[in-house]
């Protein structure tokens, strides 16, 4: 649970299909999970991801970035809806826009993605063929808190997954994608418990932590 007993409030930001969110909301669902999902917004009226928070009850807004001339314009009605929604972390899962440095600036320590390769190594999109292309052993995603640059900033968790002979880019999509299903619940967690410290830019996990059994870090046998 979060320090002082209470869930955080946390808004997710999607565009599309919303598999990392329904790992989200299915982690939020237990009483003892110290975030709990208060909004989740698109930029597309058509993504899939808002059908899984309605049948999950929880609330949804669509602000489409067409709508907005600017993308400081975009973001002030993303900041409007946050702030109604009371929101006090909030996720990127799938969310397909390039937010700017004030926007990010504002959430600073709040606000984190999760991106489908080991960074810093292949940032940017289509990282599954990027990483065949590369002959990888080894793959996978990472949670970071997002700072002005898109697809850096703190590294908080990192799942590694093989990268086999035969492997085409949809299998290695699948195999990272469970691994996201893991790491997104358990990362969102040590945020909403407060135990990710930044030193010299770096982010620090406090205390032990339980990664079942998974390729990783943090993990439970790191000394705390
Ligand atoms: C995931 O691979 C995530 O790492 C990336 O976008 C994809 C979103 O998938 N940022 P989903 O919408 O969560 O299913």
């Amino acid at each position: 649970m979060s320090p002082d007993g209470r869930r955080r409030r946390t808004a997710i930001l999607i565009s599309g299909r919303g598999s990392n969110l329904q790992a989200l909301i299915d982690a939020a669902a237990a009483p003892d999970y110290p975030a709990e999902i208060v909004l989740v917004l698109s930029n597309r009226p058509d993504a899939k991801g808002l059908a899984r928070a309605e049948t999950a009850g929880i609330a949804t807004r669509v602000i489409p970035h067409r709508d907005h001339p600017t993308r400081v314009d975009f973001e002030a009605a993303l900041t409007a809806a946050l702030a109604e929604a009371g929101a006090e972390l909030v996720c990127l899962a799938g969310f397909m826009r390039v937010l700017t440095a004030a926007f990010v600036d504002r959430w600073q320590g709040r606000l984190v993605n999760i991106h489908p390769s080991l960074l810093p190594a292949f940032p940017g999109l289509d990282t599954h063929a990027r990483a065949l292309a590369a002959g990888v052993k080894l793959h996978g995603c990472t949670v970071h808190l997002v700072s002005a640059d898109v697809d850096e900033g703190p590294i908080i968790g990192q799942a590694a997954v093989p990268v086999l002979p035969g492997d085409g880019e949809a299998d290695l999509a699948a195999r990272v994608l469970a691994a996201e299903h893991r790491l997104y619940p358990l990362c969102l967690r040590l945020l909403a418990e407060d135990r990710v410290r930044i030193e010299a830019g770096r982010a620090v996990i406090r205390g032990p932590v339980d990664s079942g059994g998974m390729i990783m870090n943090p993990d439970q046998k790191r000394p705390g």
